[in-house]
């Protein structure tokens, strides 16, 4: 079927892995404790930090995003024409964002998203990136779709 079955089993804290789902690719970003507890600094930064603005799930209108708050589960698709963002990590992505150490990145034409998919403000991305519907099988296995 067009539902993916992904096993997060293997995944380090702090590592993101992609899959394919219905021919986007997803990630999956296994978030630290750290990561979690940055993402209520810059908030005052983002264009819609609740995710009120989005069609997606119930469970994603909040700060994480997420099901379970360690995993990520997103769409890696930018909001705004379809490149691929890319993931800055260890401090990488500060140059873009003052303050914040790790995001996602569009280089086509500088849209800017969270560790929660949340696009900031000022930017061409109209809205924050797409949390695919999932659930989790068992502790280890994520459906996606
Ligand atoms: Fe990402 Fe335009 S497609 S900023």
């Amino acid at each position: 079927g067009a539902d993916v079955e992904v096993d997060i089993s293997g995944i380090a804290p702090g590592q993101l892995i992609r899959v394919m789902w219905r021919s986007k690719p997803v990630w999956v970003v296994r978030r630290t404790p750290e990561l979690l507890s940055s993402l209520e600094a810059h908030e005052d930064q983002l264009r819609d930090p609740n995710s009120e603005n989005e069609q997606q799930p119930a469970f994603a209108q909040n700060r994480y995003r997420s099901l379970k708050d360690e995993y990520l589960v997103l769409v890696g698709i930018c909001t705004h024409l379809g490149c691929s963002p890319q993931h800055l990590a260890e401090g990488a992505f500060a140059e873009y964002a003052e303050g914040v150490a790790e995001g996602f990145f569009c280089p086509c034409h500088g849209s800017k998203f969270d560790m929660a998919g949340r696009v900031f403000a000022g930017v061409p991305a109209p809205l924050n990136l797409v949390v695919p519907p999932y659930q989790y099988l068992d502790d280890n296995t994520l459906l996606i779709g």
